[in-house]
């Protein structure tokens, strides 16, 4: 891996054994773009691959030489030289002017990568990591804005980020400040995105792109279940296990933009970061502002293979504490179980039963605190209900602690509800517009995390519940979109930074309770799936994936999901049946079956269950703490989509092919059908596998496949509704 400046052409090369990424400074000073792809020999002088070229209409920076922004493909650009699609940033003047001519003033070339103040990012030693750092200069109004590029040895992965620092002598706003540009010089791209909304969350849609924008954004305050912070453009012939593709994974958790443009000339921009519409930072001189990264990764072999990359990066790189690589506790959670109709006497019951089971964790959900009897009420109200909780979550955390469980509990910090002693005594502690209408999402308001004394006042009611008690887990929700977003007392112009600042508080208390208490394992949840980004990952390494526990929507769901996300992060509880979210009736097994790739548990009072059906639980456990560090870390393979069949397939594969699980799941039946056969994948084409009762050799099972029947996959009927069935490969000694 290296980062080369040739300092006689002006051009850089970032490169590792995978990848090579080129930029060089343009006739005018000005950051631009040559190559991203497959690694290149290091040549000095590649500006022919940019355009010049005497075109009929175009505004040429400068005549003479034919260089024009607009034909060129700029690295970091601006708007108002001459380059008419969307820009990277916008820089607001006293004068009222907003051209900004970014000028290549130097550059530092380092091992390893900064940490970004109060923001979520990637780490790594000076081995695995190089990183660049170009300084750019406005010489009329002073902004200096520094590129940053890490480059991975191992990956084929380049991280980006963007500081802007006023260095001027009058206040600039920065109106706009995307993470990163990439511009290509085709647009023979596929998006694809991961959309839905509550209890339905991240199901890939392809989009074409065409001249004009192809975009998905968030602007509801958090990352959000309707879009997704990560994208992908792929070739129109890339599947699952062959092809070029670019992955583009926001590290961050508020809103958020990802756009592709492709203009007149068939060039492709790609931008991404926090939401223009949303953002607006006034900068006094000396003032810096720091954007949150973008993690940009290349294959030319699958979506899998994109998706391994991403799986590994963030389990290696990203997730950090205790928890990182670590198999996951099996967890029971009440709250499908009881909702907040609870004593302290029927969660010890549901608890004793859980430890029957074999489970790990017990984790308390809502409606322990204040009035929390139902969800129009008690939130900001962080002290234990008396009639609940007689002996405070100190007296429970210890019954449970003792019956050989460890203890965990929930929380919804950033909230209040207006019938709550907080609101009550703090009003203004709400984000909201006084004098104008509140709206309201689940009976309750968004607390004003951008100020520091909020954050402090959650900190401190949290931290004395979690230091009396022996707590080993916490459940991190967030159920409301930020709406009316202001900040009461603040002045006018300081109010464009709200949304931003909201998430840095965020992040703030994050990162307090982490260090206060580093062994707790944090699960982050926001109505399930709604918060499910890179940027939460670095402070919990695991979250609820979907309120949807239904077994055959949690394929749908947890297939979307692992595109962008590793294994382990998916919190993935089996619940009861009818399902609570869908009324169906899907079968233990299945819904085992589908749990297991996951951060694994139960949702539900197993002492509701039959004999048979809690057997069944003793056994999925069983099989979970046997496998589990193959379910959570193998490389996991889609092998069969549930959104273009009715039947679903995946599978992990442990890092020598050694051993791998397979999962096969029917959701809905097709009567008089022949099953056909399923290609596995990663496996050694040379090894021997056991599987069942029959021996395999790894290149039958890839290239011929395996027969989708019962004799081959025991327990699986393709013939059946709900059907499922796994399947352990191990290879023959
Ligand atoms: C959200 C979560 C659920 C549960 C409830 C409690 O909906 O996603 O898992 O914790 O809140 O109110």
């Amino acid at each position: 891996m290296n980062i080369i400046w040739h300092a006689k052409t002006k051009q850089f090369h970032l490169y590792n054994d995978q990848i090579s990424y080129i930029m060089y400074v343009q006739p005018n000073g000005e950051l631009g773009q040559l190559y991203f792809g497959k690694r290149l020999h290091d040549t000095e002088d590649l500006i022919y691959l940019s355009d010049r070229i005497g075109l009929s209409l175009v505004t040429y920076y400068d005549m003479e030489s034919q260089f024009s922004m607009e034909l060129n493909r700029q690295e970091y650009p601006s708007f108002g030289s001459g380059d008419f699609s969307s820009p990277a940033f916008r820089i607001l003047e006293e004068d009222g002017s907003s051209v900004t001519n970014l000028k290549h003033v130097g550059h530092e070339i380092y091992a390893s990568k900064k940490a970004l103040p109060g923001l979520p990012a990637l780490y790594g030693t000076e081995e695995e990591i190089t990183s660049l750092e170009i300084q750019l200069q406005d010489e009329k109004n002073g902004m200096h804005v520094f590129l940053t590029y890490s480059i991975f040895r191992d990956y084929p992965v380049i991280v980006r980020s963007t500081r802007f620092e006023n260095r001027g002598k009058s206040e600039l706003v920065l109106d706009r400040a995307l993470s990163l540009c990439l511009d290509l010089p085709d647009a023979e791209y596929e998006w694809m995105q991961f959309s839905g909304a509550w209890a339905r969350e991240r199901r890939p849609i392809t989009r074409k792109i065409d001249k004009g924008i192809v975009a998905i954004e968030s602007k509801r305050g958090h990352s959000s279940p309707n879009q997704n912070p990560f994208v992908i453009l792929k070739r129109a012939n890339t599947d699952e296990f062959a092809g070029e593709a670019i992955g583009f994974s926001f590290v961050y958790s508020g809103n958020f933009l990802a756009q592709a443009e492709c203009d007149t000339y068939g060039k492709l921009r790609f931008l991404m970061g926090i939401h223009p519409d949303t953002f607006s930072w006034s900068m006094k001189p000396g003032e810096n502002f720091v954007t949150p990264e973008v993690v940009m990764a290349r294959t030319t072999q699958g979506l899998n293979d994109l998706s391994q990359t991403y799986h590994s990066l963030y389990n290696n790189h990203l997730v950090r504490g205790k928890w990182k690589n670590q198999e996951r506790p099996i967890l029971l959670n009440n709250w499908e179980a009881t909702y907040m109709d609870f004593t302290e006497e029927s969660i010890l019951k549901i608890a004793a039963k859980a430890k029957e089971a074999g489970a790990e964790l017990f984790v308390l959900d809502d409606g322990w605190f204040g009035k929390r009897n139902d969800d129009h009420r008690a939130l900001g109200d962080w002290v234990e209900n008396p009639e609940k909780l007689p002996n405070g979550m100190k007296g429970l955390a210890e019954k449970v602690v003792a019956m050989g469980l460890k203890f965990g509990f929930w929380i919804e910090p950033e909230m209040v509800n207006p019938d709550s002693d907080l609101y009550r005594a703090h009003p203004e502690w709400a984000i909201a517009i006084p004098d104008r209408h509140k709206s309201l999402g689940r009976w309750q308001m968004v607390l004003d995390f951008s100020k520091e004394e909020v954050v402090d006042y959650i900190y401190g009611m949290l931290h004395r519940i979690i230091k009396d008690a022996p707590i080993s887990y916490i459940k991190w929700d967030m159920n409301r979109t930020l709406t009316e977003c202001f900040s009461q007392g603040l002045p006018a112009k300081e109010q464009g930074k709200v949304y931003h600042k909201h998430i840095l508080g965020v992040y703030r208390l994050y990162e307090r309770l982490e260090e206060a208490f580093p062994d707790i394992l944090f699960e982050s949840c926001s109505s399930g799936g709604g918060r499910f980004d890179a940027g939460m990952l670095y402070y919990a390494p695991q979250a609820w994936c979907s309120d949807n526990t239904d077994g055959e929507d949690r394929v749908m769901i947890q297939y979307g999901t692992t595109y962008g996300y590793p294994v382990s992060s998916i919190g993935a509880h089996v619940s009861a049946v009818p399902n609570h979210q869908t009324g169906r009736v899907v079968p233990i097994t299945m819904r085992g079956h589908v749990a297991m790739f996951g951060a694994f548990g139960y949702e539900l009072d197993l002492n509701r269950l039959t004999e048979d059906e809690f057997a069944m639980v003793q056994e999925q456990i069983r099989f979970v703490k046997e496998h589990r560090k193959l379910l959570q870390y193998g490389k996991f393979y889609r092998l069969r989509s549930p959104f273009e069949k009715n039947q679903a397939a995946w599978m992990v594969v442990s890092e020598d092919k050694s051993k791998a699980i397979l999962a096969v799941y029917t959701m809905r039946a097709t009567v008089n059908i022949i099953p056909g056969l399923l290609k596995l994948d990663g496996l050694d084409p040379d090894k021997k596998y056991g599987a069942g009762d029959k021996e395999y050799y790894g290149d039958v099972l890839m290239e011929a496949g395996i027969p989708l029947r019962d004799d081959c996959i025991p327990g699986y009927n393709m013939g059946h509704d709900g059907n499922s069935a796994i399947l352990v490969l191990e290879e023959c000694k």
